[in-house]
């Protein structure tokens, strides 16, 4: 592909490659996609609060810069950029290190959301897709961007638009805005019981599609988490559900199908063995 101008001003040099893959940074998931989400995709990552989100999409951003020379920017719209901060060096992760080298940058959009002042050296405003854009295209040519994410696109939808038409058609300028640049994308969407996103429309737009659920066992008293692959476009992907952990350090681990079998294993001699000893 050549470097490109899209309809609002961006022009990005170099070239995404067909076929190229880019990793997610997620230990055993990568692996399972054949080595990450095609360059310039759009990638949705859906789930219930608390399933992980946020960390796979910040996750994906760090070992971006640490393991592949990704710069990238964290368009925070859900929560302040601090707290995104906050909770990810918790992980161990040295946030500020790659801030102070420009290799990752957050950007405000939450800000304008909740009609707070911001204390951020970015902003980004969120009245419309198009001011939306200008700002974040902005901090792309900043940086020399490759990977961006936005968390979430839900609450973007829920601003843009008032009805099931014009959330659509703000989503889908977006997206085909960001896919003109050439960038690789994650965006986050909220679940509802039952459905990938709040409003149905985040998992058509974009390429690939990763759900986080939590599943509970059959006696109801504990849970597990599971990531489901929905979509991965032009792609062969295993079409079962993959169990994955939240750990200091690592973040989002996926745990290797066979590896999983031989834990559930453990867990049901454990419950056998609970039930035999009465307790
Ligand atoms: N330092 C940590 N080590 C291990 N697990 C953690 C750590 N910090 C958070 N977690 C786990 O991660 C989960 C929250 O992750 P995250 O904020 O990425 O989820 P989310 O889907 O974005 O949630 P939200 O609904 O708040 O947006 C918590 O439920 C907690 O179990
Ligand atoms: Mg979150």
């Amino acid at each position: 592909m050549t470097p490109t101008e899209t309809r609002i001003g961006l022009r990005i040099s170099g070239e995404v490659k067909a076929f190229q893959r880019v990793p997610l940074g997620v230990e055993g998931l990568d692996e399972i996609i054949g080595g990450g989400i095609p360059a310039g995709d759009i990638l949705l990552v859906s789930g219930m609060p608390g399933s992980g989100r946020t960390t796979l999409a910040f996750q994906f951003l760090y070992y971006g810069c640490t393991k592949y020379g990704d710069p990238g920017i964290f368009v925070a719209v859900d929560e302040k950029p601090d707290s995104v901060r906050s909770r990810m060096s918790h992980f161990g992760w040295n946030v500020a290190s790659l801030e102070r080298k420009g290799a990752l940058i957050f950007a405000d959009a939450y800000a304008r959301v909740a009609k707070v002042p911001s204390i951020e050296e970015r902003e980004v405003a969120v009245d419309d897709v198009v001011a939306f854009l200008t700002d974040l295209f902005a901090y792309v040519e900043e940086i020399a961007a490759h990977r961006v994410v936005i968390d979430s696109v839900s609450t973007l939808l829920a601003i843009w638009g008032s009805n099931e038409g014009e959330r659509r058609s703000a989503a889908s300028q977006l997206c085909a805005s960001l896919r003109e640049t050439g960038l690789t994308t994650l965006m986050t969407a909220e679940a509802l019981p039952g459905r990938i996103s709040r409003f149905g429309i985040e998992e058509y737009v974009a390429d690939d599609v990763i759900v986080l659920h939590s599943v509970k066992s059959a006696d109801g008293l504990s849970t597990r988490r599971m990531m489901e692959i929905v979509k991965l476009k032009g792609y062969a992907h295993p079409l079962t559900m993959v169990p994955y952990r939240i750990e200091h350090g690592r973040g989002i681990v996926v745990v290797p199908p066979r590896a999983a079998r031989e834990e559930l294993l453990r867990e049901r001699i454990e419950r056998i063995r609970r039930r035999i000893r009465g307790f």
